[in-house]
């Protein structure tokens, strides 16, 4: 892999993404491995990312030296950049002068830079800036603040840059960090999607091996991605299931049960505990408690769909030892990047499971990030439906609904929701659009008039919104026909609502969901 080495800012997943883009495997690494650790994960390159402002702040985090000797293309980057400058015998100034933000630059030449406007824009965040580059470095680019902006040394397959390349605001970063692993470190890009689902059903084939597995389904892509490469790779020793909690948007469960079955010809046990969630459901209108009833049914239902299938499994002598999870990349990274298979144990022992079991997670996709999760997931057949789902939150419906939950009022949702979701995607705006929550304001009335009388009908409010992540979004701007047709549709054909508004929140301040 290239190894992208984290100083602890927010930069490295977002470099890793990015060099996956350019189809070469990354991963992070913490600034504290050492050059053995380094060394032991075979990288092919090493990029250091941004961090804090300053490589003179008190704690400033550094890297081994060893990892310079270790003869691997490098690649630094706004704090990695100057980390690369300092240890090489660079000059790196305190100048307590900032660049932040756009900033333009001048390209002298170089290999990085080849091809580009001699002047361009480029994302800044930096205090301290390079003086000058180590010896055998050329100086290829320079700003306002930054007297070196970027320097290589093609012959030793090093090179680096003071600005962000991995920030869309970069608008040309991607092709300069394509260039440095192409053209300067002489990487072959060889991660394709169909490179990748090949080593993930070999890997989940050793490490299953004739045992057996179970998968629960949500209906989101993660999970659908997850079974099938478990599916390819061991086939009907693979057991699915999949929860009705009433909650799900119109057609979910047939995609399941249709869709997703027809394509990767999985074994498939549903489970309809509907009435089971509408019951403790009923009458609750706070969120919070709404979720937790959600979640700890959930979990009963789940366990309960288990048991059905040891039961099943086990009349025929055999054992389910290997549960399979859709955890990506990121969540990984997040919660420190353990490697290894963690188990889980399976608590509440309602389903009559035994209190000790214990299974051995299979996370095929723990190396990926979702864009990967969606290539693989096409490579192996998948539905469009199911590959290019927006994400959907497990309580489902329950949440979309301000005020109590009641299987009228779902109904009224899950019609409006289909509409909306029908003409965003004859539209053409599902790739623009991360994820457009439809919420049914159930306590709330309004004076209409429609055809000759008066109605006393509930709001629709969509709140279709833009994001990378979830941890930040804005309103999508929807063309006005889009929302006029979504509007005009949602009035005329579903009983009891007449009115749709338009959510125009950023998060922050609103959240996407409503609740
Ligand atoms: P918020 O509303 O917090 O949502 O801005 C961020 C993302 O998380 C999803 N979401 C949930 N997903 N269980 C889930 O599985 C939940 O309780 C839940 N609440 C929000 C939301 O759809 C968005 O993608």
């Amino acid at each position: 892999p290239v190894l992208v080495v984290d100083f602890g800012a927010q930069y490295a997943q977002l470099i890793a993404r990015r060099v996956r883009e350019a189809r070469i495997y990354s991963e992070v690494v913490p600034h504290t491995a050492t050059a053995a650790e380094i060394e032991a994960k075979n990288p092919v390159a090493i990029v250091l990312s941004g961090g804090p402002a300053s490589v003179y702040a008190d704690g400033a985090p550094s890297i081994d030296p060893g990892v310079f000797d270790l003869g691997l293309p490098m690649f630094g980057i706004c704090y990695g950049f100057q980390v690369m400058a300092q240890a090489l015998g660079g000059e790196v100034a305190k100048t307590g002068s900032r660049e932040y933000g756009r900033t333009d630059m001048e390209v002298s030449g170089g290999a990085l830079h080849a091809g580009l406007p001699g002047s361009h824009p480029v994302w800044m965040s930096h205090g301290d800036s390079v003086h000058a580059a180590p010896e055998g470095f050329e100086v290829t680019a320079t700003t306002a603040g930054a007297p070196v902006a970027a320097f290589e040394n093609t012959a030793g397959k090093m090179a680096g840059v003071q600005y962000h390349p991995e920030v869309l605001h970069s608008p040309h970063g991607q092709e300069v960090l394509t260039r440095f692993l192409t053209e300067v470190a002489g990487l072959e890009p060889s991660w394709t999607a169909a490179n990748i689902a090949d080593q993930l059903i070999d890997a989940v084939r050793e490490q299953v091996g004739e045992g057996r597995a179970i998968c629960g389904l949500s209906g989101g892509v993660d999970s659908a991605v997850a079974a099938a490469l478990v599916q390819r790779a061991i086939g009907d020793r693979l057991t699915c299931v999949f929860v009705d909690h009433g909650l799900l948007r119109a057609g979910e469960r047939e995609q399941v049960e249709k869709e997703f079955v027809a394509s990767t010809g999985a074994r498939l046990v549903t489970r309809d505990d509907s009435d089971t969630y509408l019951g403790f459901l009923d009458g609750v209108t706070d969120p919070e408690e709404k979720r937790k009833i959600i979640g700890r049914e959930f979990i009963r239902s789940f366990e309960g769909a288990v048991s059905e299938v040891l039961g099943a499994e086990s009349e025929s002598g055999a054992s389910v030892d290997f549960l399979v999870q859709g955890t990506l990349y990121p969540d990984v990274v997040e919660s420190g990047g353990g490697a290894g298979t963690a188990n889980i144990k399976s608590h509440h022992n309602v389903g009559g499971l035994p209190e000790d079991l214990e299974f051995s997670l299979v996370e095929p996709l723990r190396l990926l990030f979702k864009d990967e999760v969606r290539a693989v997931g096409r490579e192996l057949g998948l539905p469009e439906s199911i590959v290019g789902r927006h994400p959907f939150p497990g309580p489902g419906l329950a949440i979309r609904i301000v005020g109590a939950v009641s299987r009228e009022r779902l109904d009224t949702l899950r019609a409006a929701d289909a509409i909306a979701r029908e003409e965003m995607t004859a539209a053409g705006l599902d790739d623009q659009v991360w994820q457009c929550p439809v919420v049914l304001l159930a306590d709330v009335r309004s004076v209409g008039v429609q055809g000759d009388g008066r109605t006393y009908g509930h709001p629709i409010v969509l709140r279709p919104v833009s994001s990378e992540d979830a941890m930040t979004a804005d309103w999508t701007r929807m063309p006005y026909e889009t929302l006029a047709k979504i509007s005009n549709r949602i009035t005329n054909e579903v009983p009891d609502v007449n009115r749709v508004v338009l959510d125009v929140t950023s998060k922050p301040p609103g959240t996407i969901e409503w609740e």
